[in-house]
């Protein structure tokens, strides 16, 4: 049986990067799935190319710092499908704005924690009654590697980041007892538009980054979407509180070799 088969889920940030390959998969796992972004025409073209290769998609404009948009989500997965099984919190912004701690707008700061931390927060505040109201379900929010060991030039996204690791753990604390299981994960560098428009505004970064992971290349947003979806479905029965580190080993030290 497919690992989502007659799921219904919803994911943020859905029209691009790694929020559309959560998307497709899910789809093609066989989740009804409902797609919010601030980006409405890319949004609409994604749930339209899942719905041409016989999924069921749809897409709301929302923005995640917005907790009326995240309720309208979640109400979208209701009336469209019929309830709500899943969820997935991935919408970044913020996170390209470069500079060390003295050099940050405190505007960048505000509004990367809005989107990244807040944005989490009210989207887990919006899905939680509805989990309940169904029985239980899955929540996988999206961190980064960067949330473990800080990452120099990006202070409020790791910080952002770092928070929602705690976030996770502490709604998993709350609600596991309901059968809500509540879980994240780790991507290191993966070739999302994100990452493209930084490495075209600072090139030397490309290498960069590319030799701090130990596989000594960036991931594609399919494979981090591969323990998304796993995680959300019920084979990740007893998982919960916990961070799936997806990050070609971008933790791990081997810069000696
Ligand atoms: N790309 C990487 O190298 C990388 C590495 C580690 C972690 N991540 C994480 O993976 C996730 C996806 O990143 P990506 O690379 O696909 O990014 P991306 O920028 O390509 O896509 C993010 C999406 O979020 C949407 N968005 C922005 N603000 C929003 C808001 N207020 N409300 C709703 N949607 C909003 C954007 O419109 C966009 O479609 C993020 O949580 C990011 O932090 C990415």
């Amino acid at each position: 049986m497919a690992l989502l088969e007659g799921k219904i889920g919803l994911v943020t940030g859905g029209a691009q990067g790694l929020g559309a390959a959560v998307a497709r998969l899910a789809a093609s796992e066989g989740s009804k799935i409902v797609l919010g972004d601030v980006q409405a025409e890319r949004g609409e073209a994604v749930a339209k190319e899942i719905a041409a290769t016989g999924g069921e998609a749809y897409f709301l404009r929302t923005d995640v710092s917005d907790f009326a948009d995240c309720e309208a989500l979640v109400a979208a997965a209701i009336d469209r499908f019929g309830g709500l099984d899943w969820a997935c919190n991935n919408a970044v912004s913020g996170a390209g704005d470069f500079g060390p701690i003295d050099t940050l707008e405190e505007s960048n700061w505000d509004r990367t924690l809005e989107v990244c931390l807040k944005g989490v927060f009210l989207g887990m505040k919006a899905q939680l009654p509805a989990l309940l109201e169904r029985g239980g379900g899955s929540i996988v929010n999206v961190t980064t590697a960067s949330a473990f060991k800080g990452e120099a030039m990006l202070s409020a996204y790791a910080a952002a980041k770092g928070g929602v690791h705690t976030l996770t753990m502490t709604g998993a604390a709350e609600y596991s007892a309901r059968g809500i299981r509540i879980n994240s994960v780790a991507p290191g560098g993966m070739e999302t538009p994100a990452i493209q428009r930084y490495f075209e505004k600072f090139p030397a970064f490309k290498d960069k980054t590319v030799a701090t992971h130990a596989m000594r290349r960036l991931g594609s947003p399919e494979e981090v979407a591969e323990p998304i979806i796993w995680l959300a479905s019920d084979r990740a029965s007893f998982v919960t509180g916990s961070c799936l580190v997806c990050d070609g080993g971008a933790l791990i030290n081997s810069h000696l070799l």
